[in-house]
């Protein structure tokens, strides 16, 4: 499956789908990765690794929908079929959510439907949750909503900052995000009534906290 990738900035999601298409088997590629920020560190991995990298800046665009338009001209251009947002920082028109429908992955650094929007780790902590963590769910129109296919739960440590929390739950976003991919792109997801199925079932794709014995 031929991948688009979207990102804004470091590129660090990025570079663990780029390791995972680089495994031998493992059924996705990288077509394009696409940036809406031309100092995005991410442009500087992709072209390293010799993957096609475009900007495409919104702000040469009058509206959102020209700027979606050529997001979607330059994807297709590229023989993408699906495309992953990895810290696309941008809200998406209703039109092309519908065009890519149930063919755009996202990755948040939260446990969905919890923690939406930007500095999920500020609020995370100040809400005093123990437990957080980070999920991929297909594309709807309405921001980091989307039926859900998989999640990892990370614990939340006593002493911790928005950087050291952030930190841990990158690390389960770069194991989570090539899972994910790899259901999809092996045809194993079903959506049915907007929740997904894996091989026919609510499968376990959580990594699950151990609960200590009290
Ligand atoms: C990641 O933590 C990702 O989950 C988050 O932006 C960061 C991008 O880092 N995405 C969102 O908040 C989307 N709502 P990266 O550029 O190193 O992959």
């Amino acid at each position: 499956m031929k991948v688009g990738v979207l990102i804004s900035g470091r590129g660090s999601n990025l570079q663990s789908l780029m390791d995972a298409c680089a495994t031998p088997g493992f059924p996705a590629e990288i077509a394009i990765v696409i940036s809406n920020k031309a100092d995005a560190a991410g442009l500087d991995i992709a072209r390293a690794a010799k993957i096609p990298a475009r900007v495409i800046s919104h702000s040469d665009y009058p509206t959102r929908e020209s700027f979606d338009a050529a997001l979607d001209a330059a994807l297709r251009e590229a023989g993408a079929e699906f495309i992953c947002s990895a810290g696309f920082m941008r809200i998406l028109s209703d039109g092309f959510v519908e065009k890519w429908r149930d063919r755009q992955l996202n990755i948040h650094p939260s446990l969905l439907p919890a923690f939406k929007g930007l500095h999920v780790h500020r609020r995370v902590l100040e809400a005093g949750c123990r437990v957080t963590g980070c999920t991929v769910h297909f594309v709807r129109a309405a921001m980091d909503e989307g039926p859900i296919v998989a999640q990892a739960a990370v614990a939340v440590h006593p002493g911790d900052t928005e950087e050291t929390l952030a930190a841990r739950v990158l690390e389960a976003e770069h194991k989570l995000y090539p899972l994910a991919l790899r259901f999809v792109a092996e045809g194993r997801t079903r959506i049915v009534e907007e929740r997904v199925l894996i091989d026919g079932e609510l499968a376990s794709t959580q990594s699950i906290l151990p609960v200590p014995p009290l």
